[in-house]
Protein backbone atom coordinates (compact mmCIF):
# COMPACT_ATOMS: atom_id res chain seq x y z
CA UNK A 1 0.00 0.00 0.00
CA UNK A 2 1.58 3.32 -1.16
CA UNK A 3 0.48 6.31 1.44
CA UNK A 4 -0.94 3.54 3.58
CA UNK A 5 2.36 1.29 4.02
CA UNK A 6 2.32 3.21 7.54
CA UNK A 7 -1.04 1.91 8.63
CA UNK A 8 0.03 -1.59 7.94
CA UNK A 9 4.01 -1.41 9.42
CA UNK A 10 2.97 -2.54 12.90
CA UNK A 11 1.48 -5.73 11.56
CA UNK A 12 4.11 -8.44 12.06
CA UNK A 13 2.84 -11.24 9.27
CA UNK A 14 3.39 -10.37 6.20
CA UNK A 15 0.22 -10.35 3.71
CA UNK A 16 -0.89 -12.66 1.76
CA UNK A 17 -1.09 -10.34 -1.30
CA UNK A 18 -0.15 -7.41 -1.95
CA UNK A 19 -0.68 -5.16 -5.29
CA UNK A 20 -0.84 -1.81 -5.53
CA UNK A 21 -3.29 -0.37 -2.74
CA UNK A 22 -4.96 -3.90 -2.26
CA UNK A 23 -3.94 -5.66 0.49
CA UNK A 24 -4.87 -8.98 2.05
CA UNK A 25 -3.92 -11.06 5.32
CA UNK A 26 -4.69 -14.64 6.09
CA UNK A 27 -5.57 -14.46 9.37
CA UNK A 28 -7.79 -14.00 12.44
CA UNK A 29 -9.64 -10.96 11.89
CA UNK A 30 -9.02 -9.95 15.61
CA UNK A 31 -5.30 -10.35 15.07
CA UNK A 32 -4.89 -7.82 12.54
CA UNK A 33 -7.36 -5.34 14.05
CA UNK A 34 -5.43 -5.59 17.59
CA UNK A 35 -1.68 -4.52 15.52
CA UNK A 36 -3.33 -1.25 13.04
CA UNK A 37 -2.89 1.76 14.41
CA UNK A 38 -5.77 3.67 16.49
CA UNK A 39 -7.79 5.90 14.07
CA UNK A 40 -6.26 5.36 10.74
CA UNK A 41 -8.82 3.54 8.72
CA UNK A 42 -12.12 5.60 6.73
CA UNK A 43 -14.47 3.30 6.87
CA UNK A 44 -15.37 -0.59 7.70
CA UNK A 45 -17.85 -2.83 5.42
CA UNK A 46 -18.14 -6.41 7.50
CA UNK A 47 -20.38 -9.06 7.04
CA UNK A 48 -19.78 -11.20 9.54
CA UNK A 49 -20.26 -15.23 9.67
CA UNK A 50 -24.44 -15.64 10.38
CA UNK A 51 -24.26 -18.26 12.88
CA UNK A 52 -26.89 -20.40 10.55
CA UNK A 53 -24.44 -23.33 9.09
CA UNK A 54 -26.26 -25.87 11.66
CA UNK A 55 -27.25 -28.73 9.27
CA UNK A 56 -30.67 -27.03 7.52
CA UNK A 57 -31.44 -26.90 4.16
CA UNK A 58 -32.44 -24.52 1.19
CA UNK A 59 -33.54 -24.27 -2.15
CA UNK A 60 -30.84 -23.35 -4.85
CA UNK A 61 -31.53 -23.50 -8.61
CA UNK A 62 -34.38 -25.67 -7.78
CA UNK A 63 -33.27 -28.35 -6.10
CA UNK A 64 -32.40 -28.46 -2.15
CA UNK A 65 -29.17 -27.79 -0.86
CA UNK A 66 -27.65 -27.76 2.72
CA UNK A 67 -27.07 -24.38 4.16
CA UNK A 68 -24.40 -25.30 5.58
CA UNK A 69 -21.86 -22.91 4.15
CA UNK A 70 -18.49 -23.86 6.34
CA UNK A 71 -16.81 -23.93 10.21
CA UNK A 72 -16.79 -20.50 10.07
CA UNK A 73 -20.44 -20.21 9.73
CA UNK A 74 -21.30 -22.62 12.66
CA UNK A 75 -23.16 -21.14 15.62
CA UNK A 76 -20.58 -21.56 19.54
CA UNK A 77 -24.17 -20.86 20.78
CA UNK A 78 -25.97 -17.66 21.47
CA UNK A 79 -23.09 -16.16 24.16
CA UNK A 80 -20.60 -17.46 22.14
CA UNK A 81 -21.75 -15.93 19.29
CA UNK A 82 -22.64 -12.81 20.92
CA UNK A 83 -19.04 -12.39 22.28
CA UNK A 84 -17.33 -12.97 18.87
CA UNK A 85 -18.97 -10.08 17.44
CA UNK A 86 -18.69 -7.81 20.20
CA UNK A 87 -15.11 -8.12 20.30
CA UNK A 88 -14.43 -7.53 16.23
CA UNK A 89 -16.60 -4.53 16.52
CA UNK A 90 -14.99 -3.14 19.70
CA UNK A 91 -11.45 -4.15 17.59
CA UNK A 92 -12.89 -2.16 14.66
CA UNK A 93 -13.98 0.86 16.71
CA UNK A 94 -10.64 1.31 17.90
CA UNK A 95 -8.93 1.73 14.17
CA UNK A 96 -11.88 3.24 12.56
CA UNK A 97 -11.03 7.34 12.60
CA UNK A 98 -14.05 9.50 14.86
CA UNK A 99 -15.53 10.71 11.52
CA UNK A 100 -14.94 6.74 10.53
CA UNK A 101 -17.98 4.51 9.33
CA UNK A 102 -18.81 1.08 10.15
CA UNK A 103 -21.50 -1.42 7.65
CA UNK A 104 -22.32 -4.77 9.49
CA UNK A 105 -24.43 -6.80 7.32
CA UNK A 106 -26.79 -9.69 8.22
CA UNK A 107 -29.46 -11.71 8.10
CA UNK A 108 -32.09 -12.13 11.08
CA UNK A 109 -30.11 -14.98 12.27
CA UNK A 110 -27.26 -12.22 13.72
CA UNK A 111 -27.88 -8.57 12.62
CA UNK A 112 -30.05 -8.13 16.30
CA UNK A 113 -26.70 -9.66 18.10
CA UNK A 114 -24.95 -7.39 15.97
CA UNK A 115 -26.70 -4.55 16.66
CA UNK A 116 -26.65 -5.21 20.30
CA UNK A 117 -23.48 -5.08 20.45
CA UNK A 118 -23.18 -1.92 18.14
CA UNK A 119 -24.66 0.10 20.28
CA UNK A 120 -23.11 -1.73 23.74
CA UNK A 121 -19.97 -0.24 22.30
CA UNK A 122 -21.29 3.42 21.91
CA UNK A 123 -21.59 3.60 17.15
CA UNK A 124 -24.25 5.86 16.51
CA UNK A 125 -26.23 4.16 14.41
CA UNK A 126 -27.02 6.40 11.06
CA UNK A 127 -29.56 4.01 8.73
CA UNK A 128 -30.25 0.38 8.47
CA UNK A 129 -30.60 -0.66 5.25
CA UNK A 130 -33.18 -3.26 3.97
CA UNK A 131 -31.48 -5.53 0.82
CA UNK A 132 -34.23 -6.66 -1.20
CA UNK A 133 -33.55 -8.96 -3.17
CA UNK A 134 -36.00 -9.58 -5.53
CA UNK A 135 -34.73 -13.26 -6.80
CA UNK A 136 -34.43 -14.77 -3.74
CA UNK A 137 -34.61 -18.37 -3.18
CA UNK A 138 -38.10 -19.85 -1.87
CA UNK A 139 -38.88 -21.20 1.21
CA UNK A 140 -39.16 -24.79 1.65
CA UNK A 141 -41.27 -25.30 4.46
CA UNK A 142 -44.22 -23.44 3.70
CA UNK A 143 -44.87 -22.68 7.68
CA UNK A 144 -43.70 -19.17 6.95
CA UNK A 145 -42.33 -15.95 4.41
CA UNK A 146 -39.67 -15.95 2.17
CA UNK A 147 -36.96 -14.28 3.54
CA UNK A 148 -35.94 -12.09 0.96
CA UNK A 149 -33.82 -9.19 2.20
CA UNK A 150 -30.69 -9.00 4.58
CA UNK A 151 -29.93 -5.52 7.06
CA UNK A 152 -27.05 -3.73 7.20
CA UNK A 153 -26.07 -1.47 9.52
CA UNK A 154 -24.42 1.85 8.92
CA UNK A 155 -22.92 3.24 12.44
CA UNK A 156 -20.35 6.28 12.75
CA UNK A 157 -17.65 6.11 15.36
CA UNK A 158 -17.96 8.75 16.73
CA UNK A 159 -21.44 10.90 17.47
CA UNK A 160 -20.19 14.23 17.26
CA UNK A 161 -18.04 13.62 14.31
CA UNK A 162 -18.65 14.47 10.50
CA UNK A 163 -18.88 11.33 8.36
CA UNK A 164 -18.89 11.30 4.91
CA UNK A 165 -22.00 10.67 2.87
CA UNK A 166 -21.86 11.58 -0.66
CA UNK A 167 -25.34 12.89 -0.88
CA UNK A 168 -25.62 14.10 -4.55
CA UNK A 169 -24.22 11.36 -5.95
CA UNK A 170 -27.02 8.87 -4.12
CA UNK A 171 -29.39 11.35 -5.28
CA UNK A 172 -28.77 12.08 -8.54
CA UNK A 173 -26.67 8.90 -9.63
CA UNK A 174 -27.54 6.57 -11.83
CA UNK A 175 -28.94 3.47 -10.53
CA UNK A 176 -30.28 1.35 -12.98
CA UNK A 177 -30.53 -2.33 -11.50
CA UNK A 178 -32.68 -0.75 -8.48
CA UNK A 179 -35.90 -0.33 -9.59
CA UNK A 180 -36.99 1.37 -6.13
CA UNK A 181 -34.90 4.32 -6.61
CA UNK A 182 -36.74 6.77 -8.58
CA UNK A 183 -34.84 9.48 -10.63
CA UNK A 184 -33.59 12.52 -9.05
CA UNK A 185 -35.02 11.78 -5.44
CA UNK A 186 -33.38 11.16 -2.08
CA UNK A 187 -31.86 7.70 -1.65
CA UNK A 188 -34.21 5.54 0.42
CA UNK A 189 -32.52 2.69 2.87
CA UNK A 190 -34.62 0.29 1.24
CA UNK A 191 -32.48 -1.19 -1.98
CA UNK A 192 -33.89 -3.39 -4.52
CA UNK A 193 -30.71 -5.39 -5.96
CA UNK A 194 -30.13 -9.02 -7.26
CA UNK A 195 -27.92 -11.37 -5.72
CA UNK A 196 -24.88 -11.99 -7.45
CA UNK A 197 -24.81 -12.64 -11.38
CA UNK A 198 -23.09 -15.37 -12.85
CA UNK A 199 -20.17 -13.18 -14.00
CA UNK A 200 -19.23 -12.27 -10.50
CA UNK A 201 -18.73 -16.12 -9.68
CA UNK A 202 -16.90 -17.47 -12.33
CA UNK A 203 -14.15 -17.89 -10.96
CA UNK A 204 -15.86 -20.13 -8.65
CA UNK A 205 -17.86 -18.80 -5.86
CA UNK A 206 -17.71 -18.03 -2.30
CA UNK A 207 -21.10 -19.32 -0.34
CA UNK A 208 -22.26 -15.93 1.15
CA UNK A 209 -20.44 -13.78 -2.18
CA UNK A 210 -22.64 -10.14 -2.04
CA UNK A 211 -23.36 -8.90 -5.57
CA UNK A 212 -20.86 -6.08 -6.74
CA UNK A 213 -23.95 -3.14 -7.46
CA UNK A 214 -24.46 -3.84 -3.25
CA UNK A 215 -20.72 -2.96 -2.87
CA UNK A 216 -19.86 -0.16 -4.89
CA UNK A 217 -23.21 1.72 -4.16
CA UNK A 218 -21.75 1.57 0.24
CA UNK A 219 -18.14 2.52 -1.11
CA UNK A 220 -19.51 5.47 -3.03
CA UNK A 221 -21.97 5.95 -0.46
CA UNK A 222 -19.18 6.53 2.60
CA UNK A 223 -15.44 7.20 1.24
CA UNK A 224 -13.95 9.57 -0.86
CA UNK A 225 -11.20 8.50 -3.31
CA UNK A 226 -7.75 7.35 -1.37
CA UNK A 227 -9.97 6.49 1.77
CA UNK A 228 -8.35 3.32 3.46
CA UNK A 229 -11.63 1.05 3.19
CA UNK A 230 -11.14 -2.64 5.37
CA UNK A 231 -12.90 -5.80 5.36
CA UNK A 232 -12.27 -7.99 8.28
CA UNK A 233 -14.59 -10.59 7.02
CA UNK A 234 -13.35 -10.47 3.01
CA UNK A 235 -14.54 -13.82 1.60
CA UNK A 236 -13.78 -13.03 -2.32
CA UNK A 237 -13.39 -9.43 -1.98
CA UNK A 238 -16.47 -7.88 -3.00
CA UNK A 239 -16.02 -5.04 -1.29
CA UNK A 240 -11.92 -4.91 -2.03
CA UNK A 241 -12.84 -4.80 -5.78
CA UNK A 242 -15.52 -1.80 -5.53
CA UNK A 243 -13.01 -0.09 -3.45
CA UNK A 244 -10.06 -0.68 -6.34
CA UNK A 245 -12.28 0.27 -9.10
CA UNK A 246 -13.24 3.54 -7.53
CA UNK A 247 -9.52 4.11 -6.58
CA UNK A 248 -10.21 3.68 -2.49
CA UNK A 249 -7.07 1.66 -0.51
CA UNK A 250 -8.27 -1.81 0.76
CA UNK A 251 -7.42 -4.09 3.50
CA UNK A 252 -8.97 -7.60 3.81
CA UNK A 253 -9.14 -10.18 5.78
CA UNK A 254 -10.04 -13.96 6.03
CA UNK A 255 -9.04 -17.36 7.87
CA UNK A 256 -9.72 -19.24 4.76
CA UNK A 257 -7.06 -19.35 2.06
CA UNK A 258 -9.66 -20.33 -0.86
CA UNK A 259 -11.60 -17.45 -0.70
CA UNK A 260 -8.23 -14.90 -0.63
CA UNK A 261 -7.25 -17.05 -4.01
CA UNK A 262 -10.46 -16.62 -5.22
CA UNK A 263 -9.88 -12.77 -4.27
CA UNK A 264 -6.58 -12.70 -5.98
CA UNK A 265 -8.53 -13.74 -9.77
CA UNK A 266 -11.10 -10.99 -9.25
CA UNK A 267 -8.73 -8.38 -8.46
CA UNK A 268 -6.55 -9.87 -11.49
CA UNK A 269 -9.81 -9.73 -13.74
CA UNK A 270 -10.34 -6.17 -12.93
CA UNK A 271 -7.01 -4.69 -13.45
CA UNK A 272 -7.22 -6.41 -16.89
CA UNK A 273 -10.06 -4.91 -17.42
CA UNK A 274 -9.10 -1.61 -16.53
CA UNK A 275 -6.23 -1.96 -18.41
CA UNK A 276 -8.20 -3.59 -21.59
CA UNK A 277 -10.33 -0.18 -21.13
CA UNK A 278 -7.79 2.23 -21.45
CA UNK A 279 -6.26 0.73 -24.57
CA UNK A 280 -9.26 0.55 -25.77
CA UNK A 281 -10.08 4.52 -25.02
CA UNK A 282 -6.28 5.34 -26.16
CA UNK A 283 -7.54 4.53 -29.49
CA UNK A 284 -10.96 6.22 -29.24
CA UNK A 285 -13.13 3.51 -28.56
CA UNK A 286 -17.13 2.89 -30.04
CA UNK A 287 -19.83 3.82 -27.63
CA UNK A 288 -20.37 -0.03 -27.65
CA UNK A 289 -16.79 -1.04 -26.52
CA UNK A 290 -17.32 1.52 -23.72
CA UNK A 291 -20.89 0.03 -22.78
CA UNK A 292 -19.95 -3.41 -22.03
CA UNK A 293 -16.64 -2.24 -20.29
CA UNK A 294 -18.75 -0.64 -18.44
CA UNK A 295 -21.25 -2.76 -17.76
CA UNK A 296 -18.71 -5.87 -16.98
CA UNK A 297 -17.31 -3.77 -14.09
CA UNK A 298 -20.78 -2.52 -13.23
CA UNK A 299 -19.77 1.18 -13.77
CA UNK A 300 -21.49 4.42 -14.61
CA UNK A 301 -19.32 4.82 -18.41
CA UNK A 302 -18.06 8.70 -16.89
CA UNK A 303 -16.79 6.45 -13.68
CA UNK A 304 -14.30 4.61 -16.05
CA UNK A 305 -12.64 7.57 -17.42
CA UNK A 306 -12.10 9.98 -14.12
C1 LIG B 1 -20.17 -13.93 5.17
S1 LIG B 1 -18.60 -14.29 4.52
C2 LIG B 1 -18.11 -12.82 3.68
C3 LIG B 1 -18.40 -12.82 2.20
C4 LIG B 1 -17.95 -11.58 1.47
N1 LIG B 1 -18.70 -10.41 1.87
C5 LIG B 1 -17.99 -11.73 -0.05
O1 LIG B 1 -18.62 -10.90 -0.74
O2 LIG B 1 -17.42 -12.69 -0.57
C6 LIG B 1 -17.63 -14.32 5.96
C7 LIG B 1 -16.18 -14.66 5.76
O3 LIG B 1 -15.51 -14.46 7.00
C8 LIG B 1 -14.48 -15.41 7.14
N2 LIG B 1 -14.22 -15.47 8.60
C9 LIG B 1 -14.95 -16.06 9.56
N3 LIG B 1 -14.43 -15.82 10.79
C10 LIG B 1 -13.34 -15.02 10.59
C11 LIG B 1 -12.38 -14.41 11.45
N4 LIG B 1 -12.43 -14.56 12.78
N5 LIG B 1 -11.41 -13.67 10.89
C12 LIG B 1 -11.32 -13.50 9.55
N6 LIG B 1 -12.20 -14.06 8.69
C13 LIG B 1 -13.19 -14.80 9.19
C14 LIG B 1 -15.02 -16.67 6.48
O4 LIG B 1 -13.96 -17.49 6.02
C15 LIG B 1 -15.87 -16.09 5.34
O5 LIG B 1 -15.15 -16.07 4.12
Amino acid sequence: METGAKILSNVAQKPYFTKDNFVLYHSNCLDVLSQLPENSVDMIFADPPYNLSNGGFSVHAGRMVSVNKGDWDKSRGFQDDYDFHYKWMEACKRVLKPEGSLWVSGTYHSIYQCGHALQSLGYHILNDISWFKPNASPNLSCRFFTASHETIIWARKDKKAKHTFNYDLMKNGQWPEDFLKKEGLQMRSVWSILTPRKAEKHFGKHPTQKPIDLLKRIVLASTKEGDVVLDPFTGSSTTGIAASAFKRKFIGIDMEKKYLDLSIKRHAELESLIKELNQVYNKAPSKKQVEIMANRLSMKQEELFK
